[in-house]
Protein backbone atom coordinates (compact mmCIF):
# COMPACT_ATOMS: atom_id res chain seq x y z
CA UNK A 1 0.00 0.00 0.00
CA UNK A 2 2.78 2.46 -0.76
CA UNK A 3 1.37 5.90 -1.48
CA UNK A 4 -0.36 5.58 1.59
CA UNK A 5 -3.73 4.92 3.52
CA UNK A 6 -3.18 6.05 7.19
CA UNK A 7 -0.76 2.26 7.79
CA UNK A 8 0.62 4.24 4.04
CA UNK A 9 4.63 4.76 5.20
CA UNK A 10 3.69 1.57 7.45
CA UNK A 11 2.97 -0.66 4.99
CA UNK A 12 5.94 0.51 3.00
CA UNK A 13 8.19 -0.89 6.13
CA UNK A 14 6.65 -4.52 4.89
CA UNK A 15 4.77 -5.34 7.36
CA UNK A 16 2.38 -7.82 6.59
CA UNK A 17 -0.45 -9.92 8.35
CA UNK A 18 2.49 -12.36 9.77
CA UNK A 19 3.16 -9.40 12.26
CA UNK A 20 4.85 -10.73 14.94
CA UNK A 21 4.60 -8.88 18.50
CA UNK A 22 5.41 -10.30 21.88
CA UNK A 23 2.17 -12.15 21.53
CA UNK A 24 0.37 -14.34 18.82
CA UNK A 25 0.56 -13.08 15.03
CA UNK A 26 -1.71 -10.51 14.33
CA UNK A 27 -3.96 -12.52 11.87
CA UNK A 28 -3.87 -15.24 15.02
CA UNK A 29 -6.09 -12.82 16.84
CA UNK A 30 -9.36 -13.58 14.96
CA UNK A 31 -12.59 -14.99 15.97
CA UNK A 32 -13.28 -19.02 14.47
CA UNK A 33 -14.93 -19.48 11.58
CA UNK A 34 -18.56 -20.58 12.21
CA UNK A 35 -22.23 -19.42 11.28
CA UNK A 36 -22.95 -15.66 12.04
CA UNK A 37 -25.95 -13.51 12.67
CA UNK A 38 -25.13 -10.84 9.97
CA UNK A 39 -23.77 -12.02 6.86
CA UNK A 40 -22.87 -10.51 3.75
CA UNK A 41 -20.88 -9.76 1.06
CA UNK A 42 -19.62 -6.20 -0.27
CA UNK A 43 -18.68 -5.84 -3.53
CA UNK A 44 -16.06 -3.10 -4.35
CA UNK A 45 -15.45 -1.36 -7.73
CA UNK A 46 -13.96 2.13 -8.68
CA UNK A 47 -14.80 4.15 -11.61
CA UNK A 48 -17.64 6.55 -12.71
CA UNK A 49 -19.96 6.73 -10.17
CA UNK A 50 -23.65 8.41 -9.87
CA UNK A 51 -24.55 9.72 -6.30
CA UNK A 52 -28.27 9.51 -5.37
CA UNK A 53 -28.40 13.39 -5.70
CA UNK A 54 -27.70 11.85 -9.45
CA UNK A 55 -24.23 13.60 -9.74
CA UNK A 56 -21.61 11.59 -10.78
CA UNK A 57 -17.99 11.44 -9.81
CA UNK A 58 -15.09 9.33 -10.10
CA UNK A 59 -15.34 7.57 -7.25
CA UNK A 60 -15.75 3.82 -5.72
CA UNK A 61 -18.85 1.76 -4.56
CA UNK A 62 -20.11 -1.36 -2.32
CA UNK A 63 -22.35 -3.29 -4.12
CA UNK A 64 -23.07 -0.92 -6.36
CA UNK A 65 -23.49 2.69 -3.81
CA UNK A 66 -21.91 5.00 -1.94
CA UNK A 67 -22.20 5.23 0.71
CA UNK A 68 -21.92 1.21 1.22
CA UNK A 69 -24.85 -0.52 2.41
CA UNK A 70 -25.57 0.33 6.21
CA UNK A 71 -24.81 -2.50 8.40
CA UNK A 72 -27.07 -3.01 11.23
CA UNK A 73 -26.74 -5.87 14.35
CA UNK A 74 -28.04 -6.42 17.53
CA UNK A 75 -26.00 -6.54 20.72
CA UNK A 76 -24.38 -10.00 21.02
CA UNK A 77 -24.82 -10.77 17.25
CA UNK A 78 -22.13 -12.71 15.48
CA UNK A 79 -21.20 -10.35 12.22
CA UNK A 80 -19.14 -11.63 9.06
CA UNK A 81 -18.75 -9.24 6.28
CA UNK A 82 -16.98 -10.93 3.01
CA UNK A 83 -15.33 -8.03 1.41
CA UNK A 84 -14.88 -9.00 -2.58
CA UNK A 85 -12.65 -6.80 -4.83
CA UNK A 86 -14.56 -6.55 -7.97
CA UNK A 87 -11.91 -4.06 -9.82
CA UNK A 88 -10.55 -1.51 -7.73
CA UNK A 89 -6.58 -1.78 -8.96
CA UNK A 90 -4.76 -0.45 -5.38
CA UNK A 91 -6.22 -2.91 -3.34
CA UNK A 92 -8.97 -2.72 -0.72
CA UNK A 93 -9.71 -3.39 3.15
CA UNK A 94 -12.73 -2.69 5.46
CA UNK A 95 -11.72 -1.02 8.87
CA UNK A 96 -14.26 -1.09 11.56
CA UNK A 97 -14.54 2.82 13.06
CA UNK A 98 -14.56 2.80 16.24
CA UNK A 99 -15.32 -1.06 16.82
CA UNK A 100 -13.20 -3.18 19.14
CA UNK A 101 -12.72 -5.77 17.05
CA UNK A 102 -10.37 -8.38 17.31
CA UNK A 103 -6.45 -7.37 15.69
CA UNK A 104 -6.84 -9.59 12.88
CA UNK A 105 -10.14 -8.19 11.65
CA UNK A 106 -8.89 -4.53 12.22
CA UNK A 107 -8.50 -4.35 8.42
CA UNK A 108 -5.51 -2.04 8.38
CA UNK A 109 -3.51 -2.92 5.24
CA UNK A 110 -0.25 -3.93 5.68
CA UNK A 111 -0.78 -4.02 9.73
CA UNK A 112 -3.03 -6.60 9.97
CA UNK A 113 -3.25 -8.00 6.57
CA UNK A 114 -3.09 -7.12 3.17
CA UNK A 115 -5.09 -5.46 0.92
CA UNK A 116 -7.43 -7.61 -1.04
CA UNK A 117 -6.68 -6.96 -4.87
CA UNK A 118 -8.72 -7.47 -7.65
CA UNK A 119 -10.26 -10.88 -7.72
CA UNK A 120 -9.20 -11.71 -3.92
CA UNK A 121 -11.66 -11.10 -0.97
CA UNK A 122 -11.13 -11.08 2.85
CA UNK A 123 -13.97 -12.78 5.78
CA UNK A 124 -14.31 -10.02 8.75
CA UNK A 125 -15.54 -11.44 11.76
CA UNK A 126 -16.31 -9.69 15.03
CA UNK A 127 -18.94 -10.26 17.84
CA UNK A 128 -20.69 -7.28 18.30
CA UNK A 129 -21.27 -6.22 21.92
CA UNK A 130 -21.14 -2.61 22.18
CA UNK A 131 -24.28 -0.89 20.61
CA UNK A 132 -23.72 2.08 19.23
CA UNK A 133 -22.73 4.40 16.31
CA UNK A 134 -19.89 3.29 13.86
CA UNK A 135 -18.65 3.14 10.54
CA UNK A 136 -16.62 1.28 8.16
CA UNK A 137 -14.63 2.43 5.56
CA UNK A 138 -11.46 1.13 3.20
CA UNK A 139 -7.81 1.41 5.45
CA UNK A 140 -6.24 0.91 1.87
CA UNK A 141 -4.76 4.44 0.37
CA UNK A 142 -7.70 5.65 3.00
CA UNK A 143 -7.45 9.21 2.20
CA UNK A 144 -8.80 8.69 -1.78
CA UNK A 145 -10.44 5.38 -1.55
CA UNK A 146 -13.08 7.38 1.60
CA UNK A 147 -13.09 10.29 -0.04
CA UNK A 148 -14.41 8.21 -3.40
CA UNK A 149 -17.17 6.82 -1.06
CA UNK A 150 -16.01 3.67 0.37
CA UNK A 151 -17.61 3.47 3.45
CA UNK A 152 -20.48 3.10 5.12
CA UNK A 153 -22.63 2.85 8.88
CA UNK A 154 -22.52 0.38 11.05
CA UNK A 155 -25.09 0.55 13.79
CA UNK A 156 -25.37 -1.77 16.70
CA UNK A 157 -28.83 -2.04 18.51
CA UNK A 158 -29.13 -2.29 22.43
CA UNK A 159 -30.61 -6.00 23.58
CA UNK A 160 -33.59 -3.81 24.84
CA UNK A 161 -34.02 -2.25 21.56
CA UNK A 162 -34.64 1.89 21.74
CA UNK A 163 -38.27 1.40 22.50
CA UNK A 164 -40.64 3.65 20.80
CA UNK A 165 -37.52 6.12 19.52
CA UNK A 166 -36.56 6.33 16.25
CA UNK A 167 -33.86 5.30 14.70
CA UNK A 168 -32.23 7.67 11.87
CA UNK A 169 -28.56 7.16 10.90
CA UNK A 170 -26.88 10.27 9.44
CA UNK A 171 -23.66 9.63 7.52
CA UNK A 172 -22.27 12.93 6.14
CA UNK A 173 -19.42 13.19 3.45
CA UNK A 174 -18.37 15.57 1.48
CA UNK A 175 -18.38 14.42 -2.26
CA UNK A 176 -16.11 16.99 -4.67
CA UNK A 177 -16.35 19.43 -1.90
CA UNK A 178 -20.10 19.52 -1.56
CA UNK A 179 -21.93 18.07 1.69
CA UNK A 180 -23.94 15.20 1.24
CA UNK A 181 -26.06 13.19 3.86
CA UNK A 182 -26.38 9.53 3.12
CA UNK A 183 -25.36 10.35 -0.53
CA UNK A 184 -27.68 13.19 -0.90
CA UNK A 185 -27.20 16.85 -0.59
CA UNK A 186 -29.79 19.18 0.82
CA UNK A 187 -32.63 18.29 2.94
CA UNK A 188 -32.91 14.45 3.91
CA UNK A 189 -36.87 14.08 5.40
CA UNK A 190 -36.65 11.57 8.40
CA UNK A 191 -39.61 9.88 9.39
CA UNK A 192 -40.97 10.78 13.04
CA UNK A 193 -44.28 10.95 14.24
CA UNK A 194 -45.39 14.60 16.07
CA UNK A 195 -44.74 13.42 20.18
CA UNK A 196 -42.20 11.00 18.52
CA UNK A 197 -38.59 10.81 19.87
CA UNK A 198 -36.08 10.14 17.48
CA UNK A 199 -32.31 9.79 17.57
CA UNK A 200 -30.00 11.02 15.22
CA UNK A 201 -27.13 9.35 14.50
CA UNK A 202 -24.50 11.72 13.01
CA UNK A 203 -21.39 10.09 11.18
CA UNK A 204 -18.67 12.42 10.26
CA UNK A 205 -16.86 10.77 7.12
CA UNK A 206 -14.91 13.56 6.29
CA UNK A 207 -11.16 15.12 6.86
CA UNK A 208 -12.42 17.69 9.05
CA UNK A 209 -14.88 18.94 11.97
CA UNK A 210 -18.23 19.17 10.90
CA UNK A 211 -20.86 21.78 13.04
CA UNK A 212 -24.32 20.13 13.87
CA UNK A 213 -26.72 21.94 15.23
CA UNK A 214 -30.71 22.16 15.59
CA UNK A 215 -33.99 24.29 14.94
CA UNK A 216 -37.54 23.90 15.97
CA UNK A 217 -36.80 22.14 19.55
CA UNK A 218 -33.71 21.38 22.00
CA UNK A 219 -32.04 17.95 21.44
CA UNK A 220 -29.81 15.68 23.68
CA UNK A 221 -26.39 14.64 23.10
CA UNK A 222 -26.88 11.27 24.46
CA UNK A 223 -23.84 9.53 22.58
CA UNK A 224 -20.00 10.07 21.45
CA UNK A 225 -18.12 7.36 19.53
CA UNK A 226 -21.10 4.85 20.48
CA UNK A 227 -20.88 5.35 24.54
CA UNK A 228 -23.92 6.58 25.94
CA UNK A 229 -23.47 9.79 27.89
CA UNK A 230 -24.86 9.97 31.33
CA UNK A 231 -27.48 12.47 32.64
CA UNK A 232 -27.22 14.30 29.04
CA UNK A 233 -28.87 17.67 29.35
CA UNK A 234 -31.19 19.40 26.80
CA UNK A 235 -29.00 22.04 24.35
CA UNK A 236 -29.33 24.09 21.87
CA UNK A 237 -25.45 25.14 21.29
CA UNK A 238 -23.62 23.81 18.27
CA UNK A 239 -21.49 20.72 18.31
CA UNK A 240 -18.21 19.64 16.62
CA UNK A 241 -18.33 16.07 15.49
CA UNK A 242 -14.62 15.83 14.67
CA UNK A 243 -13.33 13.90 11.68
CA UNK A 244 -14.76 10.22 12.30
CA UNK A 245 -16.66 11.05 15.08
CA UNK A 246 -19.89 10.10 16.01
CA UNK A 247 -22.82 12.17 17.91
CA UNK A 248 -25.87 10.65 18.81
CA UNK A 249 -28.62 13.41 19.15
CA UNK A 250 -32.33 12.22 20.58
CA UNK A 251 -34.68 15.03 19.58
CA UNK A 252 -38.31 15.20 20.99
CA UNK A 253 -40.35 16.08 17.61
CA UNK A 254 -43.06 18.78 18.63
CA UNK A 255 -46.46 17.32 19.47
CA UNK A 256 -48.42 20.41 17.33
CA UNK A 257 -46.57 19.20 14.00
CA UNK A 258 -43.93 21.89 13.59
CA UNK A 259 -40.98 20.88 12.09
CA UNK A 260 -37.69 20.08 13.62
CA UNK A 261 -34.52 20.77 11.28
CA UNK A 262 -30.86 18.66 12.35
CA UNK A 263 -28.49 20.94 10.70
CA UNK A 264 -25.19 19.48 9.28
CA UNK A 265 -22.70 21.71 8.32
CA UNK A 266 -25.05 24.70 7.22
CA UNK A 267 -25.98 23.11 4.06
CA UNK A 268 -27.41 19.47 4.68
CA UNK A 269 -30.41 18.92 7.12
CA UNK A 270 -32.54 15.89 8.39
CA UNK A 271 -35.91 17.09 8.83
CA UNK A 272 -38.70 15.68 10.77
CA UNK A 273 -42.51 17.19 10.07
CA UNK A 274 -43.44 20.55 8.72
CA UNK A 275 -41.21 22.11 5.89
CA UNK A 276 -38.93 25.13 8.32
CA UNK A 277 -36.44 27.26 7.48
CA UNK A 278 -32.51 26.72 8.22
CA UNK A 279 -31.93 27.79 11.60
CA UNK A 280 -28.35 29.77 11.55
CA UNK A 281 -25.53 28.26 14.01
CA UNK A 282 -25.87 28.96 17.40
CA UNK A 283 -22.44 31.12 18.94
CA UNK A 284 -21.93 28.91 21.71
CA UNK A 285 -20.88 25.35 21.70
CA UNK A 286 -21.35 22.22 23.67
CA UNK A 287 -18.62 21.04 24.96
CA UNK A 288 -18.60 17.03 25.85
CA UNK A 289 -15.85 18.07 28.88
CA UNK A 290 -18.43 19.66 31.10
CA UNK A 291 -21.37 18.23 29.66
CA UNK A 292 -24.19 15.60 31.67
CA UNK A 293 -23.15 13.93 35.20
CA UNK A 294 -19.89 12.21 36.26
CA UNK A 295 -19.94 9.34 37.10
CA UNK A 296 -17.53 6.24 38.22
CA UNK A 297 -15.01 5.24 35.45
CA UNK A 298 -14.73 1.65 35.29
CA UNK A 299 -10.99 1.64 36.15
CA UNK A 300 -8.86 4.24 37.97
CA UNK A 301 -6.77 6.51 35.82
CA UNK A 302 -4.30 8.07 38.36
CA UNK A 303 -2.98 4.40 39.44
CA UNK A 304 -2.27 4.28 35.19
CA UNK A 305 0.55 1.04 34.62
CA UNK A 306 1.82 3.44 31.41
CA UNK A 307 2.01 7.03 30.84
CA UNK A 308 2.65 7.91 27.17
CA UNK A 309 3.26 11.44 25.22
CA UNK A 310 2.38 11.68 21.90
CA UNK A 311 3.59 15.29 20.56
CA UNK A 312 2.53 16.35 17.42
CA UNK A 313 5.07 18.71 15.65
CA UNK A 314 5.93 19.42 11.90
CA UNK A 315 9.43 20.24 10.31
CA UNK A 316 11.15 20.13 7.08
CA UNK A 317 12.95 16.86 6.01
CA UNK A 318 12.61 13.81 3.55
CA UNK A 319 10.02 10.95 3.24
CA UNK A 320 10.46 8.14 1.38
CA UNK A 321 12.76 10.22 0.12
CA UNK A 322 10.25 13.37 -0.07
CA UNK A 323 11.61 16.22 0.88
CA UNK A 324 8.62 18.03 2.34
CA UNK A 325 7.28 19.69 5.79
CA UNK A 326 6.23 16.51 7.33
CA UNK A 327 4.72 15.52 10.49
CA UNK A 328 6.49 14.53 13.48
CA UNK A 329 5.48 12.37 16.49
CA UNK A 330 7.71 13.00 19.96
CA UNK A 331 10.26 14.97 17.45
CA UNK A 332 10.56 12.28 15.50
CA UNK A 333 9.65 11.43 11.76
CA UNK A 334 8.14 8.17 9.93
CA UNK A 335 9.45 5.52 10.39
CA UNK A 336 11.52 6.69 14.10
CA UNK A 337 7.57 7.22 15.63
CA UNK A 338 7.21 5.82 19.05
CA UNK A 339 5.73 1.95 19.64
CA UNK A 340 3.55 2.62 22.51
CA UNK A 341 4.13 -1.05 24.16
CA UNK A 342 1.85 -1.97 26.66
CA UNK A 343 0.69 -5.60 28.72
CA UNK A 344 -2.82 -6.76 28.64
CA UNK A 345 -5.00 -5.74 31.46
CA UNK A 346 -2.74 -2.22 31.93
CA UNK A 347 -4.17 0.94 32.77
CA UNK A 348 -2.99 3.60 29.67
CA UNK A 349 -2.34 7.53 30.20
CA UNK A 350 -2.03 9.44 27.11
CA UNK A 351 -1.44 12.90 26.91
CA UNK A 352 -1.59 14.18 22.94
CA UNK A 353 0.17 17.57 22.59
CA UNK A 354 -0.21 19.52 19.50
CA UNK A 355 1.91 22.33 18.13
CA UNK A 356 1.83 21.26 14.97
CA UNK A 357 -0.05 24.52 13.21
CA UNK A 358 -3.20 22.68 12.45
CA UNK A 359 -6.31 20.42 13.95
CA UNK A 360 -5.39 16.72 14.16
CA UNK A 361 -8.41 14.52 14.80
CA UNK A 362 -6.90 11.56 16.41
CA UNK A 363 -8.18 8.16 15.98
CA UNK A 364 -7.10 5.18 18.29
CA UNK A 365 -7.81 1.75 16.78
CA UNK A 366 -9.35 -1.21 19.16
CA UNK A 367 -9.93 0.81 22.12
CA UNK A 368 -12.04 3.62 23.72
CA UNK A 369 -10.40 6.37 25.39
CA UNK A 370 -11.80 8.73 28.30
CA UNK A 371 -10.90 12.34 27.91
CA UNK A 372 -9.69 13.55 31.24
CA UNK A 373 -8.96 16.61 30.71
CA UNK A 374 -8.33 19.73 28.33
CA UNK A 375 -5.53 22.15 28.25
CA UNK A 376 -4.66 20.42 32.15
CA UNK A 377 -8.51 22.00 32.53
CA UNK A 378 -10.38 18.45 34.46
CA UNK A 379 -13.44 17.25 33.04
CA UNK A 380 -16.69 17.89 35.24
CA UNK A 381 -19.18 16.00 33.09
CA UNK A 382 -20.38 12.63 32.03
CA UNK A 383 -17.03 10.26 31.39
CA UNK A 384 -16.64 11.65 27.82
CA UNK A 385 -15.47 8.29 26.06
CA UNK A 386 -13.99 8.73 22.70
CA UNK A 387 -11.98 7.02 19.60
CA UNK A 388 -11.58 9.93 17.28
CA UNK A 389 -10.40 13.70 19.43
CA UNK A 390 -10.21 17.16 17.80
CA UNK A 391 -6.97 17.73 19.07
CA UNK A 392 -6.70 21.58 17.90
CA UNK A 393 -3.24 23.94 17.69
CA UNK A 394 -1.72 24.70 20.46
CA UNK A 395 -3.58 22.31 22.73
CA UNK A 396 -3.37 19.33 25.10
CA UNK A 397 -5.36 16.28 25.97
CA UNK A 398 -4.70 13.36 28.71
CA UNK A 399 -6.86 10.48 27.71
CA UNK A 400 -6.77 6.80 29.28
CA UNK A 401 -7.88 3.37 28.43
CA UNK A 402 -7.61 0.19 29.11
CA UNK A 403 -5.03 -2.51 27.30
CA UNK A 404 -7.97 -5.05 26.68
CA UNK A 405 -7.44 -6.17 23.08
CA UNK A 406 -4.08 -7.78 22.56
CA UNK A 407 -2.37 -7.46 18.79
CA UNK A 408 -0.99 -4.20 17.04
CA UNK A 409 -3.28 -1.05 16.74
CA UNK A 410 -2.64 2.28 14.82
CA UNK A 411 -3.23 5.72 16.30
CA UNK A 412 -3.34 8.11 14.04
CA UNK A 413 -4.46 11.11 12.50
CA UNK A 414 -8.19 10.79 10.56
CA UNK A 415 -7.57 13.85 7.92
CA UNK A 416 -6.53 11.11 5.82
CA UNK A 417 -3.65 12.74 3.82
CA UNK A 418 -1.99 13.41 7.25
CA UNK A 419 -1.03 9.72 8.41
CA UNK A 420 0.23 9.35 4.64
CA UNK A 421 2.38 12.11 5.46
CA UNK A 422 3.86 10.08 8.31
CA UNK A 423 1.27 10.92 11.37
CA UNK A 424 0.80 7.86 12.38
CA UNK A 425 1.85 5.53 15.57
CA UNK A 426 1.46 2.33 16.65
CA UNK A 427 0.37 0.77 20.18
CA UNK A 428 1.68 -3.05 20.51
CA UNK A 429 1.13 -5.74 23.49
CA UNK A 430 4.37 -7.30 24.84
CU1 LIG B 1 -11.20 5.39 10.46
CU2 LIG B 1 -7.36 4.05 10.96
O1 LIG B 1 -9.26 4.72 10.66
CU1 LIG C 1 -3.71 15.45 11.03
Amino acid sequence: DHGGGPAGPAGHAGMHGGVHTGGPAVDQLREPPGPADVDLTLVARGGRVTLPSGRVIDGYTLNGTTPGPEIRAVQGQMVQVRLVNADVAEGVTLHWHGYDVPAGDDGVAGVTQDAVLPGGEFVYRFRAEQAGTFWYHSHQVADPQVKGGLFGALVVTPHAGLGEVGDVPALTHLYDGRRTVNGREGDVAAAGAPGQRVRVRVVNTDNGPVQVWVGGAPYRLVATDGDEVDGPTPSTDSLAITAGGRADLEVDVPADGSGVRVEIGGSSAVTFGAARPPTPRPARELDPLHHGTPTALPFDPDAADRRFDYVIGRRPGFLDGTPGLWWTVNGAMWPDVPMYVVREGDVVRMRIENGSGEVHPMHLHGHHAVVLARDGVPATGSPWWVDSLDVADGHSYDVAFVADNPGLWTDHCHNLAHPAEGLTAHLVYE
